[in-house]
């Protein structure tokens, strides 16, 4: 039995910042409200950055990390709901931009924000039939191209941004224990396709995305922890996606995780979707938080509804 371990990260951020005092000239609202009920001060957002830059920036932060070349990778995804294309996928163009083999598996994929432990997910099993052992996941999201800035319930809350992880697998690895879930939900967090004669914005029932999260993260770190015979104790960092500081402080209390094993960067970056928590485990791994041989558990929910978790060790 073999499995993933993380052997680099890296992130990539457009250059433009909007604070909370940015968008109370936009909407009716303030910093105090915002940050009370989110956690959030500011976001990026891409004025002359695309999705796939973004993405390529971070591809190429992991890769360096780990020390691997782009013809080392056997299968790269994409993770994200704001592509620059429908088709082709930013996937495809990260292979050409980056030199993948012909034969490197590459698509994108809509998780929504669960979409980077997806994407650990996806790329452990496809490696397995995979003639080159590395894997590449890039989560790369324009929300402000999906965000409606007249909606102060969701506007304070999305961010641009690029996460990605290069992960090894090998026997010399035990399988990477994940837990995903889907709930068939189209009401609560979605935003219309093509074709629906509707503004392709995000809508969101605010409360309802809150009870969800608040239900579901808990069920999964358990159902995790479970699956792997370990204890919250046993996990070196967690790494959540970054919607909302109230959501995290209800899953710590929970739990009984203490606050200095929760990474939180949703101050600066708001939620970037997929991207939050590949940017999260970036910014631990680089602050010096998480060492080779330590374990962190990430776990990401959002539209669809999906959740999603993994416990992750680095290489
Ligand atoms: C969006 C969210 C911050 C709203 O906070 P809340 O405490 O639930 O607030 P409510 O929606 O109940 O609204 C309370 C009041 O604040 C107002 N309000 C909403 N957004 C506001 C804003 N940006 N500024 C000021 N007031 C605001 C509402 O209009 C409402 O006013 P009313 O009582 O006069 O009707 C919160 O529901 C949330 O974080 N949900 C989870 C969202 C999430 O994580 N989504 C992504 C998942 S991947």
């Amino acid at each position: 039995m073999s499995g993933i371990r993380i052997r680099g990260t890296g992130c990539s951020l457009p250059r433009q910042t909007v604070t909370n005092q940015d968008l109370s000239r936009m909407v009716e609202t303030s910093d105090e409200w915002i940050y009370a009920r989110t956690g959030i001060r500011e976001r990026r957002r891409c004025v002359e950055e695309s999705q796939c830059e973004l993405a390529l920036n971070a591809a190429r932060a992991a890769l360096e990390m780990a020390g691997a070349s782009p013809a080392d990778i056997g299968v790269c995804l994409v993770p994200t709901i704001t592509p620059d294309y429908i088709t082709p996928s930013t996937a495809c163009m990260l292979q050409k931009e980056l030199g993948m083999p012909e034969d490197t598996v590459c698509f994108d994929l809509s998780a929504a924000c669960s979409g980077f432990v997806f994407g650990l997910h996806t790329a452990q099993a496809l490696l397995a039939y995979s003639r080159r052992k590395y894997g590449l996941i890039v989560c790369s999201e324009v929300l402000s191209r999906i965000t409606d800035y007249t909606d102060r319930g969701t506007c304070i809350l999305f961010g641009d941004g690029a996460g990605a992880a290069v992960v090894e697998y090998s026997d010399r690895y035990a399988p990477m224990p994940s837990v995903l879930g889907a709930r068939g939900d189209r009401e609560s967090l979605y935003a219309p396709g093509i074709g629906r004669g509707e503004p392709p914005v995000l809508h969101m029932g605010g409360t309802q995305v809150f009870k969800f999260a608040v239900e579901t993260v808990p069920e999964c770190i358990r159902a995790l922890l479970d699956r792997a015979g370990l204890t919250p104790e046993d996990v070196d960092q967690f790494v959540f996606h970054q919607a909302n500081r109230r959501i995290l402080e209800r899953v710590m209390k929970k739990m009984g995780i203490p606050e200095e094993k929760v990474w939180m960067n949703m101050e600066h970056y708001g939620n970037v979707s997929s991207a939050s928590t590949a940017i999260a485990l970036d910014d631990a791994v680089r602050a010096g938080r998480l060492a080779p041989g330590q374990k962190a558990l990430c776990c990401a929910f959002g539209g669809g509804l999906t959740w999603a978790g993994a416990l992750v060790e680095l290489a």
